[in-house]
């Protein structure tokens, strides 16, 4: 008598799919079934992960969450202008709501053992871990518990008639959703190594970019994106679309040194094109909208709600008495901007919104209605301990 059923993410690429055998073989499990869920990966890619899992999983099932992957995550992470170590977050937002389909089905499945194929050296092992922690789960991760080496996976995965797709295995760590893909390992794990163009699928090199700039208009409607070029979109439509678009102009490649939250440094490659064109429109709409006071403090909010969002700790109760805060803010942050795209770089060229703060009239060179005298008192005051500091000095 075997230990029943566990549930596993799956992702169809080699480490997850030598999972299930050995979930049998080395953990004694009777039943493995796998599931994979789909944030916006490449179709073929969730193609592939539903052929395999069927083929090789006593069941297997692929769940579609990517609207509601936009609009409860992608979205609020728009709001909070949600970044870390300066690139726009990706994989941190889809991990949670990932891990949280796979509880949903070991429920339904009355398995009270999940498992995933992180390694112990990432992020995303803490990101699983927690949410099925939250929910009591056991959890069993092969890659972090076995240490296993390539070549002896890929020989495994022959001899339980595991279907290798790629030969000898794609040489990169590659993690994709419609937010963001990233690319890590291989000859990368050198940081002085230049990337090859052809890890990129997303973008093209700025330098084989179009010669005429391209613009776009982003609408918002309270803090989120709802229409491009004046076309209402779903928001996964949206970001879709807007990807090829600024792909095709270069924009949304990022080469950096990360900080990992076990401290470990990684060399991390994105491309983001879509999330580097909203994130600057929304950054801007919000320059428009909120008082000085508001841009400040939100700052802060936004650099902690990102820092939990990065560690994928939803629960956390700060994240959501910020969230709240966020969402207040974001009432007004209705309106529209111009962007134009250009060979790698997305600068504003135009906003407009009903809530403004701006006024042309209290600005102006060319208007008289404010009597300027009336800085003149004003400026009496102004820096006066510093000048009494100053003077000091003398
Ligand atoms: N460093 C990023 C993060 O922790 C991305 C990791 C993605 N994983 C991968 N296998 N490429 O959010």
């Amino acid at each position: 008598m075997g230990k029943g059923k566990v549930v596993l993410a799956f992702s169809g690429g080699l480490d997850t799919s030598i999972c299930v055998p050995l979930l049998k073989e080395q953990y004694g499990y009777d039943e493995v079934i796998t599931v994979a869920v789909d944030v916006g990966q490449p179709e073929s890619d969730i193609e592939k992960a539903t052929e395999k899992g069927r083929m090789i999983a006593d069941r297997h099932y692929t769940i579609d969450i990517k609207e509601k992957f936009v609009n409860d995550v992608i979205f609020p992470s728009i709001k909070a202008n949600g970044s870390y170590e300066g690139y726009p977050m990706g994989t941190a937002l889809a991990r949670p709501l990932i891990a949280e389909e796979i509880v949903k089905i070991a429920r339904t499945e009355g398995a009270a053992t999940v498992a995933h194929g992180c390694t112990g050296k990432g992020n995303d092992q803490l990101r699983f871990d927690f949410i099925f922690r939250c929910a009591g789960m056991e959890i069993i991760a092969p890659m972090r518990e076995m240490n296993l080496t390539r070549e002896w996976e890929i020989e495994y995965a022959r001899e339980h008639n595991v279907p290798v797709s790629v030969v000898r295995e794609k040489p990169y760590s590659i993690d994709e959703n419609c937010w963001s893909r990233s690319i890590e390992g291989g000859i990368l794990e050198n940081p002085a190594t230049h990337p090859p163009e052809d890890i990129y699928a997303w973008t093209v090199s700025p330098r084989e970019a179009p010669d005429v700039p391209e613009e776009v208009r982003i609408d918002f409607e309270r803090g989120v994106p709802v229409a491009l070029d004046g076309e209402r979109l779903t928001g996964y439509a949206l970001i879709q679309r807007l990807n090829l678009i600024a792909g095709r102009n270069g924009i949304g490649r990022n080469d950096m040194i990360e900080d990992r939250i076990l401290g470990i440094k990684a060399r991390e490659i994105y491309e983001h094109p879509a999330a580097t064109v909203l994130l600057a429109a929304h950054r801007d709409l919000e320059h428009l909208v909120l008082s000085r006071q508001e841009l400040a403090f939100k700052h802060i909010v936004d650099d902690k709600w990102s820092e939990l969002g990065y560690m994928g700790l939803v629960h956390e109760p700060l994240f959501a008495a910020l969230s709240a805060f966020i969402d207040t803010t974001q009432e007004r942050v209705t309106g529209s901007v111009d962007l134009v795209l250009y060979k790698g770089s997305v600068v504003v060229a135009g906003r407009s919104s009903v809530s403004g703060l701006y006024s042309d009239d209290l600005v102006s060179f060319d208007s008289t209605s404010l009597d300027q005298n009336f800085a003149v008192g004003f400026s009496t005051y102004f820096g006066l301990q510093a000048r009494l500091h100053k003077n000091l000095e003398k």
